[in-house]
């Protein structure tokens, strides 16, 4: 059986020269794979010779066996990632100008699979597998990938509903997967139609994730384990992971990514492992990239109103007051558009720069202490209560540098605290998210509705 992802690149001899520059334009690939009718790899036909041909005046009707290429590199089932890396990379007799994809053959010749160097240009734009993109961040990471020209894959239990990509649901190069990451035959089928991994699924925040344990250790370690299994044997090259910068905990200084992890919850000790296990799975042909965004605020298609920004704002919209738990401790904050925006980034910068590496995301001027927050909060609604009390409930109190990101990656926030307290004020004052403190935007809530609801 022909994979699917491996359909796109097929063509029957005599497909016209037309139809398959049309097709290989559509799809964002650059060869055709000439098979007969039992799948015996004829020929290749990069998108440079059918170019070519019509130029010189070949009738675009002409079947394409005509001006295929019958000398290629190929690779027998079974040869290694290494192997299939070096012949790849060029490094054979043969000068056919195709060896960032390697077809693989059995011993009849018959197409079973084809090698993409990992970082060709092929393997940057084509189908994005987004594991969590109906959440907060997720939905705007799909809308961000559609319009750059990506196929979005998203695979997410929909725990909050649709409403961060029902508008998504007919666009033609998006795809939903309802279902569990942590349910391996469901992660397979949706591996097996990506190029690429932006993975942000999991039991989210320190309260949702201390509900219970096990589970919590289930969806956000045990299920990334399982991922980077299946992505490996599917030949994934780029996984994009979503950390926090929770991982630091309460830590003094400014931190670094080098700096001493201290984390202070279940959550953040989920993240940690994670990232250890990506870190220790990196070869050359799988790079995990690790993303620790800072907290989150701003507008989302699934919007949350669990985040300190976003609280803050809704209480001091709907009931005048903001209550202020401590008040010293440290947080970088990052808006929900600029987290899915460096998510692209780390898809699209050269692999050489982010293979194997871990990002702060955010902007070093943006890291606030908890009552600047409430203060910032009060000065857009005038008339709003500070209530500060003395007792820290949450520990967490970490100030962070982002000078990585933005030296190796070019990457900078494109939006500050106040822009982002105004928009949500803005849509507060037309009357939106009158319900903001229902369940469905707050992760602690609906979760723990859900787990009361598993008998
Ligand atoms: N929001 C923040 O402040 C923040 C900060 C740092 C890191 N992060 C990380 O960013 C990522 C996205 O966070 P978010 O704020 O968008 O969270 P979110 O809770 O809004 O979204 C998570 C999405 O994942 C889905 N999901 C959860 N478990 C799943 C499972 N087992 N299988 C399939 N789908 C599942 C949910 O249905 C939801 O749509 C997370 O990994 C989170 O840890 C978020």
């Amino acid at each position: 059986m022909i994979e699917k992802k491996l359909k796109r690149y097929i063509y029957a001899p005599e497909t016209s020269l037309h139809r398959v520059l049309g097709d290989l334009y559509r799809k964002a690939v650059t060869i055709c794979l000439v098979v007969d009718s039992k799948k015996k790899l004829l020929g290749i036909v990069t998108i440079t010779d059918l170019k070519q041909a019509i130029f010189k005046g070949v009738d675009p009707n002409t079947p394409v066996h005509t001006i295929m290429n019958t000398t290629f590199v190929s690779a027998e089932v079974g040869t290694s990632l290494t192997k299939l890396r070096r012949l790849a990379m060029g490094k054979t007799k043969y000068k056919t100008g195709i060896f960032e994809k390697i077809p693989i053959l059995d011993q009849h010749s018959t197409l079973k699979g084809l090698y993409i160097l990992p970082g060709s240009q092929e393997e940057l734009r084509r189908t994005v597998l987004v594991t969590g993109g109906a959440g907060y961040v997720g939905s705007h990471v799909c809308r961000l990938l559609l319009k750059k020209g990506y196929k979005v894959v998203v695979l997410d239990k929909l725990l909050f509903g649709n409403a961060g990509i029902r508008d998504l649901l007919k666009h033609k190069n998006f795809k939903l997967i309802k279902g569990d990451i942590s349910n391996i035959s469901t992660l397979i089928s949706a591996v097996q139609q990506a190029d690429a991994v932006i993975h942000l699924a999991g039991i989210v925040g320190d309260p949702a994730s201390a509900l219970n344990p096990l589970h919590t250790m289930e969806q956000n370690h045990f299920a990334t384990k399982a991922f980077i299994d299946v992505c490996k044997h599917y030949q994934i090259a780029r996984f994009v992971f979503a950390s926090s910068c929770s991982v630091y905990g309460a830590n003094p200084g400014l931190l670094k990514e080098e700096s001493d992890l201290r984390p202070v919850s279940l959550y953040a000790q989920s993240k940690r492992y994670s990232e250890f296990v990506l870190l220790r799975e990196a070869d050359d042909n799988f790079h995990p990239i690790i993303l620790r965004f800072g907290t989150l605020y701003g507008l989302s298609p699934r919007m949350r109103f669990d985040l300190v920004v976003n609280t803050m704002t809704a209480h001091a919209h709907s009931r005048k007051i903001i209550m202020v738990d401590g008040g010293g401790q440290w947080r970088p904050l990052l808006h929900v558009e600029d987290a899915a925006a460096a998510c692209v980034a780390a898809l699209e910068t050269p692999l050489q720069k982010v293979s194997g590496q871990i990002f702060n995301v955010g902007d070093t001027q943006e890291n606030y202490q908890i009552q600047d927050i409430a203060k910032a909060v009060q000065g857009h609604l005038p008339g709003t209560h500070i209530h500060q009390q003395d007792t820290v409930k949450d520990r967490r109190d970490y100030k962070v540098s982002f000078n990585k990101i933005n030296h190796r990656m070019g990457w900078r926030i494109s939006r500050t605290l106040t822009e982002g307290i105004a928009e949500i004020v803005t849509t507060l004052r037309k009357g939106q998210f009158k319900q903001w403190d229902d369940k469905r935007y707050n992760n602690y809530l609906m979760l723990r509705s859900v787990l009361e609801d598993i008998p």
